[in-house]
């Protein structure tokens, strides 16, 4: 691998092999996330604990000093909203000079396998690539379902992912499933990120399905809603991050989240 590459992933995936990414990304179709509203406030206190941030280049340079050492994953695919006619209608949104010029460490872009712009957003991918790997910056791969949450079952999941990682993704985010992860990440010769979705009932099933994610081989998540949408975001932040860096168990997350959360 070359130099370039293999430092920038080293700054984000931890020397134990994994990692903790915060995403603040949503606005980018979503417009102002509930608790997304202010990024540069959700995120004041969330920073210290996250190996990467997810963020779009508007809200990098509105809303994150630069000053700051959290190594940046900059989104660099979009192009539709929420009230437009599909969402998998992506283009890539952001020069390879702009992702040079804002120091990403990495950058993520979306692909919709399945949908009618399958072709297109896996150009996209492998377009993003050729530019990136010149400048030795690794490519994440976002296997998007758009609305139909029903998609992410493993066989679905593995083709993505497994189609990402042929086409050169260096980092494959996808959603975690209950039923054959393992044949996900298996599949896919690049590591693996689990992203969280819409945020979970009880902050247990959010650690058990992380804890459960990474004993079959998923390096870390990309979790945004399930952190910041929680009313005690920090003790939220840190129980993963003792799941992910310190392997506590979905039990004693919670037991660290209650002690945390209590003190606030
Ligand atoms: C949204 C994204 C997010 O980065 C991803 O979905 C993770 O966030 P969440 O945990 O809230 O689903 O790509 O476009």
């Amino acid at each position: 691998m070359d130099w370039g590459i293999e430092n920038r992933l080293s700054r984000l995936i931890k020397k134990d092999g994994r990692c903790q990414f915060l995403p603040i990304d949503h606005g980018y179709f979503q417009g102002p996330t509930s608790c997304l509203e202010k990024p540069s406030e959700t995120i004041r206190e969330l920073l210290p604990y996250a190996d990467g941030l997810f963020v779009t280049r508007g809200v990098l340079r509105s809303s994150i000093p630069p000053n700051s050492q959290v190594p940046i994953i900059l989104r660099v695919s979009g192009g539709t909203s929420i009230i437009g006619t599909d969402l998998a209608n992506e283009t890539i949104t952001t020069s390879i000079e702009e992702i040079i010029r804002l120091n990403a460490a990495a950058v993520g872009i979306s692909v919709f396998v399945g949908s009618d712009y399958e072709k297109q957003t896996l150009t996209n991918l492998t377009q993003l690539v050729d530019q990136c790997e010149d400048f030795g910056i690794p490519v994440m791969a976002v296997t998007a379902v758009g609305k139909e949450l029903e998609k992410r079952e493993a066989r679905y999941l593995a083709l993505s992912c497994r189609i990402a990682a042929e086409l050169g993704a260096r980092i494959v985010k996808t959603y975690y499933c209950p039923e054959d992860f393992e044949k996900v990440t298996g599949g896919c010769p690049v590591p693996i990120v689990i992203a969280g979705g819409p945020k979970c009932e009880t902050e247990f099933e959010v650690f058990e399905f992380v804890y459960d994610g990474l004993q079959k081989g998923a390096i870390g998540i990309n979790l945004g809603r399930n952190v910041w949408q929680n009313p005690h975001p920090v003790p939220m932040m840190r129980a993963l991050n003792a799941i992910i860096h310190r392997n506590s168990t979905p039990r004693e997350a919670q037991e660290l989240f209650e002690e945390l959360s209590s003190k606030q």
